[in-house]
Parts: C-alpha cells; structure tokens; sequence
C-alpha cells in the first residue's frame, strides 16, 4: 500500500511541483492524495489540478467573518485530513499559515516543514530578506535551508536534512532566492522520502 502524502500550500507551489515530478519519477516515496491550500489565488492548485491530485481550499477568512477562531480553523482542517485522507505525512510546502496545536496534537510526528534558513537562524516570515540584510551588512557568508518536523513552537522542530547555501559577492536578493529555490527543489522530496522510509524516527 503506498504511503499517504497531504501537501499543504498558500502560493506559487514550485516546491509543490518538485514532490509531484519526483512522484512520477518513483523518487518519493509515496503519493500524494490530497492538496490543500488556504489561498483561492494559490497557483499551486493549477498545478495540482494539471497533476490530477484532488484539492482542498480552506480560508480563514470565512472563518473570521463567521466569527470562528483560528484554532477551529485549525480543528476543522486537521478533521477534514484525517478523515478523509488517514495521511501518513503531511508536508508544508510554502504554508503561510502558524499552526495551533489544534492542528500539530492530532498528526504528532507526522507533519514536516520546508523552511529557507539553517536551524535557530531566521525563523519565522521574511528568511531570505533578513538573510540577505545580514549579508549586505557584512555580518555573514552563508544561509541555508532545513526540512524539519513541526511542533508548536515556529520553525523550531527536530531538523530532518539541512543545506549551506553561499551568499556570493554580487548577489542581489533575487539571485539568492533562486539558489535558495534550487536547493529546496531538490531537498524536500529527499527529505520526504527519508521520513517515510520504515524505520525513520521523528
Ligand atoms: C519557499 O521558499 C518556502 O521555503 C517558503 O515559502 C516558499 C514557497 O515557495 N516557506 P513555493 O510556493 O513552493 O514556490
């Protein structure tokens, strides 16, 4: 029985792409049943649509105006999953959303993150800028991107693969996120396939 992926994202979905074409490539492991997105603008769904992997959206929007909390957005979404998908991973692929333990209790240990900075560097929105501000001002050489498990605390779970990335004498902040970009293509579904490998441990 092949391993059970949801792919959670809020934009473009390139990253998205790279589990898709490492899918048909048999590079990753498992499939992916289910994208869903907190975005109806979200061009990640185009392509889950081209891919033909059911999609979800779900926005906290109809939430607020509903008067509803994030936390039973977050309840509700983690519902919705397990019910209908029984995942065995759930990746964050450009989710531009902080999840509550409403969400993380219900999927322990199942839910994995890519983040563009090294662990305890820049958590949080906005890595690749606060990097590149840094290195403009002199104050560093190198940042890096991490595929981590997901706990409460941001940005902050147990890092699963990690990668330097240079930051090179010239570069402007575009040409750092394309190497960024690079590098994640290639690491998320590397890091996919690790975590749902028999024995891997989170
Ligand atoms: C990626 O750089 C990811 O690390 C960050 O958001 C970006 C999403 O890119 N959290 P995409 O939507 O996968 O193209």
């Amino acid at each position: 029985m092949s391993k059970k992926i949801v792919v959670l994202i809020s934009g473009s979905g390139s990253n998205l792409q790279a589990l898709i074409d490492a899918e048909r490539q048999g590079e990753l492991g498992g499939t992916i049943t289910l994208v869903v997105s907190n975005k109806k603008s979200a061009f990640g769904l185009t392509r889950a649509a081209d891919a033909s992997i059911p999609t979800h959206v779900r926005t906290l929007k109809e939430y607020k105006d509903a008067g509803k909390t994030r936390e039973d957005f977050d309840k509700d979404l983690a519902e919705y999953i397990a019910e209908t998908q029984h995942p065995d991973l759930i990746v964050l692929a450009g989710w531009m959303h902080i999840l509550s333990p409403a969400f993380i209790d219900r999927f322990r240990g199942k839910i994995i993150n890519l983040h563009p900075a090294l662990p305890g560097e820049f958590d949080g929105a906005h890595a690749i800028d606060r990097a590149y501000s840094e290195f403009k001002a002199g104050k560093r050489t190198k940042t890096g991107v991490m595929v981590h498990f997901v706990i409460p605390e941001v940005d902050k779970g147990k890092p699963i693969l990690t990668q330097n990335i240079p930051c090179v004498e010239g570069d402007s902040l575009a040409d750092l996120e394309n190497r960024i970009h690079v590098v994640e293509h290639e690491i998320l579904p590397r890091a996919v396939k690790l975590v749902l490998k028999e024995n891997y441990v989170s």
